[in-house]
């Protein structure tokens, strides 16, 4: 099965260490700046309603600006409480200087 992509955002926008907000379909995805390559997970926090991109980007690890709880951008794992479920993960790809996403979680489960 081919995966549909949908442009969200342009790489230029997102610098290294940074996060942003984008909307896919009717989601609100964070995409998070690595080192130069782009990941993306759910924007809601699995905790409680807040915003990862409003958070802090420390490698490839994303703290919420809420409680705190932490989750690795390339893999929606938990890497710190007060959280206990992963966020979403979408596969990414670039096309001339456009990030595209599909629906196809990162790790290639549904
Ligand atoms: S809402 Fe994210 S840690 Fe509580």
């Amino acid at each position: 099965m081919t995966a549909e992509f949908t442009t969200v955002a342009q790489v230029a926008d997102i610098k290294p260490g940074e996060l942003r907000c984008v909307r896919f379909g009717t989601r609100r995805v964070a995409l998070a700046n690595v080192d130069g390559e782009i990941f993306a997970i759910d924007d809601t926090c699995t905790h409680e309603e807040a915003s990862l991109s409003e958070g802090e980007l420390f490698g490839d690890v994303v703290e919420c600006p809420l409680h705190g709880a932490a989750f690795n951008v390339r893999t929606g794992a938990v890497e710190s409480f007060p959280a206990t479920r992963a966020v979403r993960t979408y596969a990414v790809r670039i096309v001339d200087g456009a990030v595209q996403l599909s629906e196809q979680s990162a790790s290639g489960a549904a």
